[in-house]
């Protein structure tokens, strides 16, 4: 798309007037929320003043107001007498989003992060008792354990995507892939498409590595949409890269089909576009078993890790690629990284070795929390609409107004951690989301959800006005 004509843009706005805003401060945050969340994509000519104010029945001054404030926040650009185009503000991060300390006394909710499998301290002490071995040489591996490099190799060629030992390199978690396979394989500037919501971190990433983003929205009420605006995306904008989460989506918890990969593959394929593929959820198919991984599909990067199916204190994960492509990966993987710790690398081969024995027992243990979560959501907040994912460790809720930044806010006076819709976005959208992780035990579910009742309660009794632009 490359202009929309007033009468979508109206059509896109709906009722201003429920934002209990001046109207211009209402359709400035209205088509904010709507860059953000991508329904709105970047780049796209923005009807003229007038005819937008005459479709959607408001002055002239109004949109004038409302245009005027968008571009000075850097949510469109102008060409004096050519028209106004979509954008997204430079910079327009939130800070690095890591764990607070797990020892605070605080509910924590704000990460997806579970607690270590039963199988890992084990899996360290046998890897000291490996130590020996290795103890005589320097203790360097830039590429990651001969060893551990073979076992994951093995495992993406199990599921389906052959794989050969020298295709992988070892990072410190999916995270550092992320950002290891944007600075390889993109150039500043590049645009990088990406979901709206998504992993926040990821996002971060792209912007450190000076991508350009292109938001495309994704409602898990509606996946086929999403793939008809990814697709429409990739033939119109051609952007170089895409960062895409196909397993247990976070925070969606949506799983493509294999129908779906297909297209997806022939998508990017046609478009040149070379995808980032982060498989950090795949192993956590709670109802569902992942189709064949999106890199035998179409040619790109795979990032991997260790941090949910086993434990995030490992810090291993993995990126691996096509032979042509290895080469840049390690230069970029290793202008920061020396090596990853032996002997969490010899506990990684162990706990892979072990995966498919121990993984069951993981599994089950979220489904039961899982449960947990959904029915004391269902029970104590029964106007949220919540869905049960088919994997994965998160819900993303739908709340019944824009009240997620109020409702986080609430919480955390009252002992809760979260994070509020709008982090998993590119801007201000998804204020009417929030994610909740089902990672903690039963009872701190549900401690949690009598939080959240009285949060809420809070949170709707004393509405703040949403931020203007
Ligand atoms: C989709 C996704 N990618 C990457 C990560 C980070 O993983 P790691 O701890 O291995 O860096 C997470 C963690 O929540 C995630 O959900």
């Amino acid at each position: 798309m490359d202009r929309i004509s007033a009468r979508a843009t109206a059509a896109l706005l709906g009722d201003l007037t429920e934002d209990g805003q001046p109207l211009h401060a209402a359709l400035a945050t209205r088509v904010r929320h709507l860059i953000g969340d991508g329904r709105l994509p970047v780049g796209v000519r923005l009807p003229p003043e007038r005819e937008l104010a005459a479709a959607a029945g408001l002055s002239r001054s109004t949109v004038t107001t409302a245009y005027g404030r968008l571009r000075a926040a850097g949510w469109t650009t102008a060409r004096q007498g050519a028209g106004t185009w979509t954008a997204l503000p430079a910079g327009a991060r939130s800070g690095p989003w890591v764990p607070a300390p797990a020892d605070d006394g605080v509910l924590d909710l704000a990460h997806a992060a579970p607690r270590a499998a039963p199988q890992v301290a084990a899996a360290l002490a046998a890897a000291v008792d490996q130590l020996p071995r290795l103890l005589p040489g320097h203790g360097y591996s830039p590429a990651g354990l001969p060893e551990l490099r073979a076992r994951i190799a093995d495992r993406f060629t199990e599921r389906g995507l052959p794989t050969t030992p020298e295709q992988v390199l070892v990072t410190a978690g999916a995270l550092h892939g992320v950002h290891v396979a944007l600075q390889a394989v993109l150039r500043r500037g590049a645009r990088l498409l990406v979901d709206a919501p998504t992993y926040p971190n990821a996002l971060d990433a792209a912007r450190a590595v000076g991508l350009r983003l292109l938001p495309v929205a994704l409602d898990s009420a509606r996946p086929q949409d999403w793939l008809e605006r990814v697709e429409r995306t990739l033939t119109e904008a051609s952007p170089s890269g895409a960062y895409l989460v196909p397993d247990f989506h976070n925070p969606t918890g949506l799983l493509l089909d294999d129908a779906g990969r297909a297209r997806l593959a022939r998508a990017l394929r046609r478009a040149g576009t070379v995808p980032v593929v982060d498989e950090t959820l795949v192993e956590l198919g709670l109802d569902a078993v992942p189709g064949t991984p999106l890199g035998a599909l179409v040619d790109g990067v795979t990032v991997g890790s260790l941090s949910k199916a086993f434990w995030g204190g490992l810090r291993i994960g993995w990126v691996r690629a096509d032979p042509t492509l290895v080469p840049s990966l390690a230069a970029a993987l290793q202008t920061a990284h020396m090596s990853s710790p032996a002997v969490e690398q010899l506990a990684a081969c162990a706990l892979l070795e072990g995966a498919e024995a121990s993984l069951p027992a993981s599994r089950q243990r979220l489904r039961a929390q899982r449960e947990v979560l959904l029915a004391e959501l269902a029970a104590q907040l029964p106007d949220w609409q919540v869905d049960r994912p088919a994997g994965g460790l998160v819900l993303w809720c739908r709340l019944p107004s824009a009240r997620s930044t109020r409702l986080v806010q609430e919480a955390g006076q009252r002992g809760l951690r979260l994070v509020a819709g709008p982090r998993f976005g590119t801007g201000h959208a998804f204020e009417d989301r929030l994610r909740l992780p089902y990672t903690g035990s039963p009872e701190v579910l549900r401690r949690a959800v009598r939080i959240l009742v009285e949060a809420d309660a809070a949170a709707t009794a004393r509405p703040r006005r949403a931020a203007v632009v």
